[in-house]
């Protein structure tokens, strides 16, 4: 059958697997080997060592490329961090990184860094007002565009939407041919929709990553990270900057995200309609703003319904204040509270808490990470949380 013709929701469970031929495994193996064997000098198909290659990295790669619509096979990271470094080194050095505001924090303190060291120039806008990002990309072209002699991009739009945790939702097409006017190039972090959800590469984004950590693996037991492009030259940029740095994913934790990404489609689905319950039923709850683009009344919601397949399962919640929001955490027995996103399990966290997080993020805003539990029984923990927390 061809791959064209097959959904997402096939892919998730067909990619990734052993050829097909009498007494074959069904599921790949887990390749532990350092080193190959070596016949002279090696081809471009040779494989050499453990820190180049790996045939269940190789099952994982194929599968996301698949999911991603990417021409060639993806790179796995050891973490998501990894990959967006990867990702960023694609830029110039001394180039410019126009990105969202609210990126997840890890994105924005590396690009800091980086600016702090003279390797960049970071320029942070708010992704979902568009106009606000053409006009940051059209002033930071007049410093360069387009790539230089290595092939590095001399301008990089970074994009998340929705984003992490304020759910901002960036409108795709326009960006993407904003930056492909001041001949920027495009990565998008896709961690949040997933490529169930949306698709960057078929808006014109150059690159895709996640962190796999989160719904690609879905059970919180793996650190993972993954860059998918279909353009050869940044593909082996990325795969040089791997090999170089270092920073490669264990096979077994590989495995066993390919083995998470079986249900992915499942587990969207299901996350995504507790998410939906959940954040319809909190609107009627007084003292609190809800955030979620499946509502009606979210300012995302238009332009998500345009552009992804779905909502997600992320909410953010604001309380008044950040006693009020940790009173809430400290109150629910069902969702965990903890850092990530993404898993089985309903995890709830008060972005603040973190050093890092952006100052613009307010103090009592939780972000909620939705599982696959009965919607009731999360109702029920969560309701009765914010009753007493609020009632305080
Ligand atoms: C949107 C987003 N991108 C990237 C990362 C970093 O991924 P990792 O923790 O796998 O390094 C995170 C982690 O929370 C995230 O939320």
């Amino acid at each position: 059958m061809s791959e064209r013709s097959l959904a997402p929701e096939t892919i998730v469970v067909d990619a990734g697997r052993p050829p097909r031929e009498p007494n074959a495994a069904v599921s790949p193996d887990i390749e532990l080997s350092a080193t190959f064997v070596a016949t002279g000098v090696p081809g471009p198909d040779d494989r050499t060592y453990g820190r180049s290659h790996n045939s269940t990295w190789e099952a994982f790669e194929g599968a996301l490329a698949r999911l991603e619509g990417a021409q060639l096979p993806g790179l796995v990271f050891g973490s998501g961090m990894a990959a967006i470094t990867a990702a960023q080194e694609l830029l110039a050095p001394g180039g410019t990184l126009v990105a969202p505001r609210h990126s997840y924090m890890g994105t924005l303190s590396g690009a800091l860094t980086a600016q702090q060291l003279g390797r960049l120039r970071l320029v942070t806008v708010d992704i979902a007002d568009t106009d606000a990002v053409r006009a940051a990309l059209t002033a930071a072209a007049a410093d360069g565009s387009g790539r230089d002699e290595t092939g590095r991009a001399r301008l990089m739009l970074w994009v998340e939407t929705p984003t992490n945790p304020m759910l901002e939702v960036a409108d795709l097409p326009a960006i993407i041919a904003a930056a492909q006017e001041a001949g920027a190039l495009v990565v998008a972090d896709n961690t949040f929709a997933t490529p169930l959800l949306q698709r960057p590469l078929e808006f014109g984004a150059d690159v895709v990553v996640h962190s796999a950590t989160k719904y690609i693996s879905g059970h919180s037991d793996v650190i993972l990270g993954i860059a998918v492009t279909s353009d050869p030259a940044l593909r082996e940029l990325m795969l040089a900057h791997r090999a170089q740095a270092g920073g490669i994913a264990g096979p077994f934790e590989v495995w066993l995200a390919l083995r998470g990404l079986r249900t992915l489609a499942l587990r969207v689905e299901r996350a995504g309609d507790n998410a939906m319950e959940l954040a319809t039923r909190l609107t009627d709850v007084a003292g609190i703003a809800v955030r979620y683009p499946g509502l009606p009344d979210d300012p995302g919601n238009a332009r998500a319904g345009a552009q992804m397949t779905g909502y997600g399962a992320i909410i953010a919640l604001e309380l008044p204040d950040a006693a009020t929001a940790d009173a809430v955490v400290d109150a629910v027995e069902l969702f965990t509270p903890a850092t990530s996103l993404g898993s089985v399990e309903s995890l709830i966290e008060r972005r603040r808490r973190n050093a890092d997080e952006q100052a613009s993020v307010p103090e009592g805003l939780l972000r909620l990470s939705i599982g696959i539990e009965s919607v009731e029984d999360l109702w029920a923990d969560l309701s009765a949380a914010l009753r007493a927390a609020l009632a305080d």
